[in-house]
């Protein structure tokens, strides 16, 4: 059976409205935050299926037992937000998986060569295997951000198949290069776009998230 990567762009009204908000050039830097934390809300919920591991059981309501699926507690779910820009994606993610460990990695293109450093990492030495990863970062533009981030995590014992990349924008040279190196990945993203410019900025896009999230 051959893997393939799978993006998903969930038809929703919510998540089309609040990347709509996102686009618009006059959105000011406040409401561009809470469409950050809409979106993140809205695609980690579309990126939760399948992904989150349950437990099926019993309770006993106020008149019968019945079967009942909870979150299973002994599986470890991590997020990784790659900052800056995917901190406003977290808290709305952060909302929906309370009991998850928050692992922060600082990444940052070099305007000219669009090449990605690592300025922060805080991910643990190891992984349990087990580990469902959600990742936040609202652009994919030439990937090279998303491909160092996935070399951090997988080094550490991570399973592709058990992560999730919740992403704003995609562009199709980020998504080519997934494909290729992680066939086995799923990312939720609000839209794929059609290009990246010489600058390495998605067109149409939203301008750059990290400066409009924290008015830079
Ligand atoms: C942006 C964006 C992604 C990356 C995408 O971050 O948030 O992390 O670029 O580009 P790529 O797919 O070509 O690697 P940036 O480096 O501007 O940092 P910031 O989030 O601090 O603004």
């Amino acid at each position: 059976m051959t893997v393939q990567l799978r993006v998903y762009v969930p038809p929703h009204p919510l998540i089309k409205h609040w990347l709509a908000v996102a686009r618009d050039v006059a959105t000011p830097s406040v409401l561009f935050r809470s469409a950050m934390v809409e979106l993140g809300r809205w695609l980690t919920y579309e990126a939760a299926r399948e992904w989150l591991p349950t437990l099926e059981t019993t309770v006993q309501s106020p008149l019968d037992t019945t079967a009942a699926t909870f979150i299973d507690p002994q599986v470890p779910v991590a997020v990784v937000p790659i900052l800056r820009a995917g901190l406003g994606l977290l808290e709305g993610a952060q909302t929906l998986l309370p009991l998850a460990s928050i692992y922060h990695l600082g990444l940052v293109r070099n305007e000219e060569t669009l090449q990605p450093s690592c300025y922060l990492n805080k991910l643990p030495e190891k992984f349990d295997p087990q580990t469902r990863v959600l990742i936040t970062d609202p652009m994919l533009a030439t990937g090279g951000s998303m491909m160092a981030a996935l070399s951090e995590l997988t080094q550490r014992g991570v399973d592709p198949a058990f992560i999730r990349i919740v992403c704003v924008v995609a562009a199709p040279p980020a998504l080519q290069k997934l494909s290729v190196a992680y066939p086995s990945l799923n990312i939720y993203t609000a839209t794929i776009d059609e290009t990246v410019n010489e600058q390495g900025f998605i067109v149409p896009g939203l301008g750059d998230a990290g400066d409009r999230t924290f008015g830079t």
